[in-house]
C-alpha cells in the first residue's frame, strides 16, 4: 500500500516536472516579449540613474567629491546610452499593454529619439574629460549640462510624472 502511494507520488512528481519543463520551452508570446523588452530598457534607465545619482549628489554636496568616481560613472553612462536606440528598435511595444512611461511617438520619430541618446553619449564624454582634470569647481559646474541631456529626451519622449 505504502509503495503504491509512493509510486503514484513519484509519478505525479515526474509528470509535474515534465509539464513544467515543456511549459518553459514554449516560445514566449508577443505580450511576454513586449513586457520583457520594457523591463530591459527600464533596467538600462535605472543603471543610468544609479550612475548619474552619485554625480548629482557630489554636485549637491551630499556625497564627497571624487573626481575618479565622477569620471568612471560618466564613462559608464557613455557605454550604456547606445543601448537606448538598440532596445527601442528591437521591440516596438506600442500595441501592447505594458507598464511604461515611454511615449508612442518614440517609434514615429526614431531619428530624433536616437539623436538624443547620441547627445547623451557626447555629454557624458565631455563631462568625463572635465572630471579627469580633477578640478572640483569645473566638474561640479558641468553637472547641470550633463544632466540636461537626460531631461532633454524625457521632455519629449517620456510621460510627465
Ligand atoms: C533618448 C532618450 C532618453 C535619454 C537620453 C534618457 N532617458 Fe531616461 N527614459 C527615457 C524613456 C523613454 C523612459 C521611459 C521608459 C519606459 O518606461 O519604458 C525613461 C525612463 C527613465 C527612468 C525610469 C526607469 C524606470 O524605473 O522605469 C529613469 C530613472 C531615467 N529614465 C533616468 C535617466 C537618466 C538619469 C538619464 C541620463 C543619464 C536618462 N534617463 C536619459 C528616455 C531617455
Amino acid at each position: 500500500m505504502i509503495n503504491r502511494i509512493l509510486g503514484s507520488a513519484s509519478l505525479l512528481a515526474a509528470t509535474i516536472f515534465v509539464f513544467t519543463a515543456t511549459a518553459q520551452q514554449e516560445a514566449p508570446t508577443p505580450e511576454q516579449l513586449a513586457a520583457s523588452a520594457t523591463e530591459t530598457r527600464q533596467a538600462v534607465f535605472k543603471l543610468l540613474s544609479f550612475n548619474m545619482g552619485t554625480i548629482s549628489a557630489m554636485a549637491r554636496g551630499t556625497a564627497e567629491f571624487d573626481a575618479a568616481i565622477a569620471e568612471r560613472n560618466a564613462n559608464r553612462i557613455a557605454e550604456l546610452a547606445p543601448m537606448i536606440p538598440e532596445l527601442f528598435a528591437a521591440r516596438d511595444t506600442r500595441e501592447f499593454t505594458v507598464e511604461t512611461e515611454a511615449l508612442p511617438i518614440i517609434w514615429d520619430r526614431m531619428d530624433e529619439f536616437n539623436e538624443k541618446a547620441t547627445n547623451l553619449v557626447a555629454a557624458a564624454n565631455t563631462f568625463a574629460v572635465i572630471a579627469r582634470s580633477g578640478d572640483k569647481n569645473a566638474t561640479v559646474a558641468a553637472v547641470r549640462a550633463f544632466g540636461g541631456a537626460c531631461g532633454n529626451c524625457h521632455d519629449t519622449f517620456r510621460e510627465d510624472n
